[in-house]
C-alpha cells in the first residue's frame, strides 16, 4: 500500500470509529432527546481541545457470535481535553454501540484515562449512558467494573470525579458514579437503580415506573444519590464546566483565584433587618448568601434534598469558598439525618480539595422523635461533627440567630476547629431554647401553680429572664468562644478578611491509616 493510501485508510478508519453504532442508532439516540457520546464531549470541552485515545480498540469476545460484531472504539469514547484551559480527562459511554454496555476492553479504556488523570493530577468526568455489564462477556465485564471501582476509590480525595448520568445506569454499574464526588442526572432520559422495575415487581410485588424508582427527581430529592437535577444535557454540560471552575485540579493544588470585581468592602444594609423580631419567624438564608458572596453567584449542591441545610460553592474576594448554612425557611433549619449526611459529605469534599468553609448558623437543634432516633440521628449527626472536627481547611463561622445544644457544637464551633467564629447581635447561643429550658428548670414550681393565667405569667417572666441571660451572643463572647460580635451589614468584608488572614493556615491531623468516621 502506498503511503498516501495508508493515510487515506487511517482517515477512513477514524470516520468509521466516529460513527459508533451507525447512522440509524445515532438517529434513535437523537429521537430520545439525547446527544451521542462524541457530541457530549465536544460540547463539554474547549473548542478543538479533545485528544482521543483508543479509537481502534475492539472487544475480544467470541461468545454469541460476537467475533463477527466488532465496532471500533467498543462503545466508549475516552481521552483528554481542556475546560477553561485546564486539563480534564473524560469518558463517555456510547449507547449506539451494544447499548453502551461494558466489556473487558471498554473497562480498560476507562481505566487508562483514570490512570492518566491520577498521574497528571487532573479531574475525571464520566458520562454514563449504558445498558450495564455486556451480557455476552459474562464475568470479564464484572471484573472490568471492579477495576473501575477500585480506581474510583483510590482517586477519591486526590482528583475531583464528576459523573453525569445521561441515560440508563443500572445494576452494579451505579456504584462507579456513587463512588465519585458529584452526580448529576437528566430528567426523563436518565435513571439509576440497583434493580429495575421488572425485578422489583417479581421480588416484592411493587408496581413502579422507571422514573419513580430511579429518575432524576427521586434521586435529587428523596435518596440524595444525585446532587443535581437537570432539565437537559446542555444544562448538565454547562454545570460541569461551572462546577470545575471552583475546584483545584487535585488535592495538592489550591482552588483557582479569579479577579474579583465585586468590592470586598461592600456593606449590605439589608442584612441589618433580615432577622425577624419574632424568633420563631423564618427568613430565607439564601438571601443572606446571595448578598454576601461575589456578584451574588452561588452554585447550590443538593438543592432539592434535605432543604433544611444549604450547601454549595461561591467566591468571596475571588477565592472559592464552600458554604454550609442552616435554612430557617425549611423545618426551621433543624438538623436531621439527611441534612447531617448531606452537609458532612460536602464538608469532607471541601476539606479534601483545600476549599475553605463558611458556615452560617441558625439552628434550633437536632430534630427530636422516634423517627429520627430509629433512623440513626446519633450516627448521622456524628458524621457532620466528625467532618468539621477533622477538617483542616480555614473555617469561618457566623452565627446569625439560633445556635442551640448539640447542634451548636456540630455547626463548626470554636472547639471543633472553627478558626474564626463571629456572631450577629441577634444570635442566641445556649443549651436549649427558653420554653424547653423553663419546662426543665421550673418543672416542680409549674406543677404547683394551678391557676392557668398565673402559670402563663410565671412562664413568660421566667422565659424573659432566660432570654435576657442566654438569648444573645455575649455570654459566648465573654468566654472567647465568639471572636467578635459583628454588625450584619459588615458580614461580607469580615468574612473575606477572615479568610485572607487564614490563607497560610497549616494544620495536620495525627498520623493514622485512616479515620473511622461513623458511617
Ligand atoms: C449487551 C446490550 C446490553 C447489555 C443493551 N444492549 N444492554 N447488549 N449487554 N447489557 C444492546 C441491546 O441488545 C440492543 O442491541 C442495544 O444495546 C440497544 O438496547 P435496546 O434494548 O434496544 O434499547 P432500549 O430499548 O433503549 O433499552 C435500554 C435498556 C435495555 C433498558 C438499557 O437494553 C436493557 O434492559 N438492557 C439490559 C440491562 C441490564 O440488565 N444490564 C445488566 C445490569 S447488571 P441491538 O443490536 O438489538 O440494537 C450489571 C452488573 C454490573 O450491569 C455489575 C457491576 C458490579
Amino acid at each position: 500500500m502506498a503511503n498516501q493510501d495508508k493515510i487515506k485508510r487511517l482517515i477512513e478508519l477514524r470516520n468509521q470509529a466516529r460513527l459508533g453504532g451507525g447512522e440509524k442508532r445515532i438517529e434513535a439516540q437523537h429521537s430520545k432527546g439525547k446527544f451521542t457520546a462524541r457530541e457530549r464531549i465536544e460540547m463539554l470541552l474547549d473548542d478543538g481541545s479533545f485528544e482521543e485515545f483508543d479509537m481502534f480498540v475492539t472487544h475480544r469476545c467470541t461468545n454469541f457470535g460476537m467475533d463477527k460484531k466488532k465496532i471500533l472504539g467498543d462503545g466508549v469514547v475516552t481521552g483528554h481535553g481542556t475546560i477553561d484551559g485546564r486539563v480534564v480527562y473524560v469518558f463517555a459511554q456510547d449507547f449506539t454501540v451494544f447499548g453502551g454496555s461494558l466489556s473487558e476492553t471498554f473497562a480498560q479504556k476507562i481505566c487508562k484515562v483514570m490512570d492518566m488523570a491520577m498521574k497528571v493530577g487532573a479531574p475525571v468526568i464520566g458520562i454514563n449512558d449504558s445498558g450495564g455489564a455486556r451480557i455476552q462477556e459474562g464475568v470479564t465485564s464484572l471484573a472490568g467494573y471492579a477495576e473501575i471501582f477500585e480506581r474510583n476509590i483510590l482517586a477519591s480525595g486526590v482528583i475531583p470525579q464528576i459523573s453525569a448520568i445521561f441515560g440508563p445506569c443500572a445494576g452494579g454499574a451505579v456504584y462507579s458514579p456513587a463512588l465519585t464526588d458529584f452526580i448529576m442526572m437528566t430528567q426523563q432520559t436518565s435513571y439509576m437503580f440497583v434493580t429495575g422495575p421488572k425485578v422489583v415487581k417479581t421480588v416484592t410485588g411493587e408496581d413502579i415506573s422507571v422514573e419513580d424508582l430511579g429518575g432524576a427527581h427521586v434521586h435529587s430529592s428523596k435518596s440524595g444519590v444525585s446532587h443535581f437535577e437537570l432539565e437537559n444535557e446542555e444544562e448538565g454540560i454547562m454545570l460541569i464546566r461551572k462546577l470545575l471552575s471552583y475546584l483545584p485540579q487535585n488535592n495538592l493544588e489550591e482552588p483557582p483565584l479569579v479577579e474579583c470585581h465585586d468590592p470586598i468592602d461592600r456593606v449590605e444594609d439589608s442584612l441589618n433587618s433580615i432577622i425577624p423580631d419574632n424568633p420563631n419567624q423564618p427568613y430565607d438564608m439564601k438571601e443572606v448568601i446571595y448578598s454576601i458572596v461575589d456578584d451574588g453567584e452561588f452554585l447550590e449542591v443538593h438543592r432539592n434534598y434535605a432543604k433544611n441545610i444549604i450547601v454549595g460553592f461561591c467566591r468571596m474576594g475571588g477565592a472559592s469558598v464552600g458554604v454550609v448554612a442552616n435554612q430557617p425557611n425549611f423545618l426551621a433549619g433543624v438538623l436531621d439525618c439527611d441534612a447531617s449526611r448531606k452537609a458532612a459529605r460536602f464538608v469532607r469534599f471541601c476539606d479534601a480539595f483545600n476549599i475553605p468553609i463558611l458556615t452560617l448558623v441558625d439552628v434550633p437543634g437536632f430534630l427530636p422523635g422516634s423517627g429520627q432516633e430509629y433512623a440513626g440521628i446519633i450516627t448521622h449527626g456524628a458524621k457532620l461533627m466528625f467532618a468539621y472536627g477533622e477538617a483542616t481547611v480555614p473555617k469561618v463561622t457566623i452565627t446569625l440567630r439560633k445556635s442551640y445544644g448539640g447542634a451548636h457544637d456540630v455547626m463548626s464551633c470554636k472547639q471543633l476547629r472553627g478558626d474564626l467564629n463571629y456572631a450577629w447581635p441577634t444570635a442566641e447561643i445556649a443549651v436549649m431554647g427558653a420554653s424547653g429550658a423553663i419546662e426543665v428548670l421550673e418543672g416542680r414550681k409549674l406543677r404547683e401553680i394551678e391557676d392557668p393565667e398565673e402559670r402563663k405569667k410565671f412562664i413568660a417572666q421566667k422565659e424573659q429572664e432566660y432570654n435576657e441571660a442566654f438569648a444573645n451572643p455575649y455570654q459566648a463572647a465573654s468566654y472567647g468562644y465568639i471572636d467578635d460580635v459583628i454588625e450584619p451589614r459588615n458580614t461580607r468584608f469580615r468574612i473575606i478578611r477572615g479568610f485572607q488572614s487564614l490563607q497560610t493556615k497549616k494544620l495536620t491531623n495525627p498520623p493514622k491509616k485512616h479515620s473511622n468516621i461513623p458511617l
